[in-house]
Formats: C-alpha cells, structure tokens, sequence
C-alpha cells in the first residue's frame, strides 16, 4: 500500500499534495536547524542579529501565516478540482463489519450482487463506494485510489473514487475497531471496463453446484445459518456471502491466500490464523470432513 503510488486522479491529487508537504515541511525543518544552529554556534555579530524581535514576528508570526493560508487556498482548490457527474457509473456498497467487508455491487436492474472482501471496479469509470457500518467505526482507505473514509455505526458516507490503471490494490480498515482490527484489510481489483461487465454478467448469474459430499457436509455442519451459498439453502448473512468464494484471490479479509488448503486450515484453526474473529473453530470435523468441504468451497467459481 503506498499513498504515493497513485493508480488514479483522487489518488493522483493527494500525492501531489503529499510530496509538496513532505518537500516543503523538509525545507522549512532544514531552515530552523540552520537558524538554531548559527544562534549556538555562529560569530557574536550572526548570533546578536538573530536575537531580535524581528525573527519572531517575521519567522514566528508573518511566515506561518503566509503559509498556512497559501497551503489551504491551493487545497482547497486542488480537491475540488473534479467536477463530479451527478450519477456514479457504478455504485458498490460497502459495509464495514468486525473484522470483515461486505460488498455488494448495485445491478442495472436494481438488484443486488453480494460479495466479500475483494472489490472489482472497472478502469475510467466512477465508482461511488456507499460505506456503512452495522457495528463499530472503521474506516475504509485503499491508497492507491484515494483518501480514507470513516465507515459509522447510523450514517452512511460516501465516496467517489476512478481508477486509470489496471491492477490490485489492497486496502486496510484504518480505524481501531477492536480485536483482529489489524487483519481486516481488502483488495480492489481495477480491470478493463469490457472485462469487468463480462465478469459481473456471469457473477450475478446461478451459481452452479455440483452435489458433492463437501457441500453436503456444509450444510449438515450448519455453515448456512451464517453464509450464503447462492443456490443452496445456505442463506445466512452473519457471516460472508460464499457463492463465488474460489474465484476471490485472498481468504479471511484478505489474511490468506486462497486455496482449499487455506480454507480448511480457517475451518478448523481460524482463531490461530485470524485471533478474536466471530467464526468459531469446527475441530469436531474429521480431516476427511474439513478437507471435502474446503474443496467444495474452493470450487465456488
Ligand atoms: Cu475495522 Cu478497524
């Protein structure tokens, strides 16, 4: 994550903003030691100049201002630069949760496609995130695109973001929000625009479940009563939707990569690999057992 490598304008306007500060704070830094340093150590003539009100009315008073004032005129402008469409291309919502995201993209139709944990945005297109939060304050912040924004318990916050470069930028809830806070991060994914409506067309249509012996035991095991496998009678929404949970390319908030081995280990030791996370541990499962429901929620594609 890296606030100066900027994947889009929003990302893009605080960069530039960053480096001026960063620049400009070294400058004046650079300035005072020198100050301080001919005030200690300089010829009795530099060190009598130095002495005199003048250096707190100019350096103390009249710069700062000048400054500070300078500073937000060209903030100021510089985030309101974008003149924003009145209609987002895409809205996606977001909802900050301990210590998950839940995603889920508005459809032309009105519809909703649920997801977790990893976002796809198309390149070029405005993107209004709707975040929300159901428990606790946490904060949405991907870098690469732009700025963060508190996710809070009874409003809803939103934000505008345009990516112009393909690629996955991770992102981190940036608010304390208790236990694994630290572990609740998430991955936007920025692809062609062609490619991101191929995806979503065949994301929103029926998930396709072979009955298998994993997805048997998944619902016998009562991991429906909190997660949602399209399709199937698992319908719980505690927990994260499942439905495509093979094609996403991290586990667990983005805390593991994902594979089947991965899912298994969550399964039956989740509170080793994420600490204090709500989902309790299902060692009551035989190897065999984990491992067929693992496989068949790795499938989900
Ligand atoms: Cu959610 Cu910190």
């Amino acid at each position: 994550m890296n606030v100066l490598d900027p994947a889009g304008p929003d990302a893009g306007r605080l960069a530039e903003l960053s480096w001026i500060l960063f620049i400009g704070g070294g400058a004046i830094f650079a300035l005072v030691l020198a100050i301080t340093f001919f005030a200690m150590q300089g010829s009795d003539r530099s060190r009598k100049r130095l002495s005199g009100n003048w250096l707190v009315w100019t350096g103390g008073i009249a710069f700062p201002v000048a400054v500070l004032t300078g500073l937000l005129v060209y903030g100021l402008l510089l985030m309101g630069a974008e003149s924003r469409p009145a209609e987002p291309d895409l809205r996606v919502h977001v909802e900050g949760r301990q210590w998950w995201w839940r995603v889920s993209y508005e459809e032309p139709d009105g519809s909703r496609l649920e997801s977790a944990n990893e976002i796809r945005i198309p390149l070029g297109r405005e993107v209004e995130f709707v975040l929300t939060s159901p428990d606790v304050i946490h904060s949405f912040w991907v870098p690469s695109l732009g700025g963060k924004l508190d996710m809070i318990p009874g409003r809803t916050n939103r934000l505008r973001l345009t990516a112009d470069r393909p690629g996955v930028y991770r992102g981190q809830c940036a608010e304390y929000c208790g236990g694994p806070h630290a572990l609740m991060a998430l991955e936007v994914i920025a692809m062609p625009a062609g490619e991101f409506d191929a995806w979503r067309a065949q994301a929103s249509s029926p998930v396709e479940n072979a009955p298998a012996r994993g997805g048997e035991l998944f619902l016998a095991t009562g991991c429906g009563s909190c997660h949602t496998v399209r399709g199937t009678s698992a319908a719980g929404t505690i927990g994260p939707d499942l439905s495509r949970l093979g094609e996403r390319r991290q586990l667990a908030a983005a805390r593991l990569p994902m594979s089947a081995e991965n899912i298994a280990r969550f399964i039956t030791h989740g509170q080793d690999i994420k600490p204090g996370n709500l989902m309790p541990e299902f060692r009551f499962l035989t190897a065999d057992e984990t491992a067929a429901i693992a496989s068949y929620l790795a499938e989900l594609k």
